[in-house]
């Protein structure tokens, strides 16, 4: 009995992952179609001056050098949704770092924030985990008077309407939090902003930023930068925070002076040697890795599945977590997703495939 148990065991441990990191991928949740943007386009989508209408070399013009395999989408759309946190699932990944603009209505905000939350729900119904990446810019950017009183009703959101979930994921017994700066608030106005949580966040930020986000952060994590390994050797040889989370990327190959919008200009070659590059800095460094990202098409930092590059990336992160999916999985999601917008009329048809969906997503859950 007790040797049987014992055999169990071993062949349990024998379908966990070689080594031990934790994927998670960081996601965007702002673009629009016609269908959901009031008939025009998504700005995420054309910039100053594209037009997805107009077919260039067989391809819709989209603001990006790398088009997405099903189409430019819409961030909301539970179809699209399921394609793609399905492919995380089938890669290994355990969840996503969502780009969160907050509470702040201007702008494509209370849009993004839809999206976000209709994302959450797709995370819940895929089996994965999720984080919130606060934009705290955004607070500039919308010119928002009061930034602290902002900031703690975007906290006191947070803790009421996601934290609460229980796919959020917890580190050090709390609730990772992590912002994309700190940009608008520093120091001091952190500890005010913060207050609001009980538990405190696991409050991490931008690599080598934490000294400007006051007393309750506890972290890092590290993202793409023009000099591409210089100061990740660095910050992963010398950088002594409590929670540090690597990095993973396929390059930076931005679009915006083509597409006429202001942003970083600098460029990293996109594809597989890159990826690998920082895939592998990763895994010998951190135990928790974000790979940015998902589908951040204006910076061309995608791994997301494109016509350019498949699953070229996800087959990597698929061999590394040792997944029981196969490429052949990727695949069919693919087809699926074709179908469900092919009988998008036909309610018995759409019942067949999310069942066809949800079959293959979980297939494997009972065994991890
Ligand atoms: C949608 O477009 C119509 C016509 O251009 C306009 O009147 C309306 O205000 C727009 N609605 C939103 C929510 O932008
Ligand atoms: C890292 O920081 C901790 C806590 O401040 C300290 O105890 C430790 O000695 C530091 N380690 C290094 C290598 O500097
Ligand atoms: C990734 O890098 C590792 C170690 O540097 C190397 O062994 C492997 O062949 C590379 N894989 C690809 C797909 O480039
Ligand atoms: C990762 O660590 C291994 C073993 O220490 C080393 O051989 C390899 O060069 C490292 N890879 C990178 C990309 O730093």
């Amino acid at each position: 009995m007790r040797s049987l148990i014992f055999l169990s065991f071993l062949l349990l441990f024998q379908t966990l992952p070689l080594h031990g990191a934790e994927i998670y991928v960081h996601m965007m949740p702002w673009f629009e179609t016609k269908e959901t943007n009031n008939g025009t386009w998504g700005q995420h989508w054309t910039m100053a001056n594209r037009n997805p209408d107009n077919i260039v070399d067989g391809v819709p013009e989209i603001a990006s050098f790398y088009h997405p395999e099903i189409g430019p989408y819409a961030s909301g759309d539970p179809d699209v949704i399921d394609w793609q946190l399905g492919h995380m699932k089938a890669a290994g990944i355990s969840g996503i770092f969502l780009d969160w603009p907050g509470t702040t209505d201007a702008y494509d905000y209370a849009k993004n924030k839809e999206n976000a939350e209709a994302i959450i729900e797709g995370t819940k119904r895929a089996g994965l985990k999720f984080a919130v990446v606060y934009e705290d810019n955004n607070l500039n950017l919308a010119a928002v008077p009061d930034k602290i009183a902002q900031g703690q009703a975007d906290m006191e959101y947070l803790q009421s309407n996601y934290f609460t979930e229980d796919n959020y994921l917890k580190v050090k017994d709390a609730p990772l939090l992590l912002d994309f700066g700190p940009q608008a608030l520093h120091d001091a106005e952190w500890d005010e902003v913060l207050e609001p949580l009980d538990p405190k966040a696991t409050f991490v930020t931008l690599w080598n930023q934490g000294q400007q986000a006051g007393n309750y952060v506890q972290g890092e994590f590290a993202w793409v930068w023009a000099d591409f390994v210089d100061t990740l050797i660095v910050w992963y040889a010398n950088r002594n925070v409590s929670v540090k989370i690597g990095v993973a990327y396929p390059g930076f190959h931005p679009f915006y002076g083509e597409g006429g919008w202001p942003g970083p200009m600098f460029y990293i070659e996109y594809g597989v040697p890159a990826f690998n590059t920082t895939w592998q800095m990763a895994l010998n460094n951190t135990d928790i890795i974000q790979i940015c990202t998902w589908n951040d098409y204006g910076e061309g930092t995608i791994i997301e599945p494109t016509l350019e590059y498949g699953t070229q990336f996800l087959d990597i992160i698929q061999e590394y977590t040792g997944s029981k999916y196969t490429s052949d999985d990727f695949r069919k999601l693919t087809d699926i997703y074709f179908m469900k917008k092919k009988y998008a009329d036909d309610p018995v048809m759409l019942k067949l495939l999310r069942d066809k969906h949800h079959a293959l997503v979980h297939k494997f859950d009972e065994l991890t």
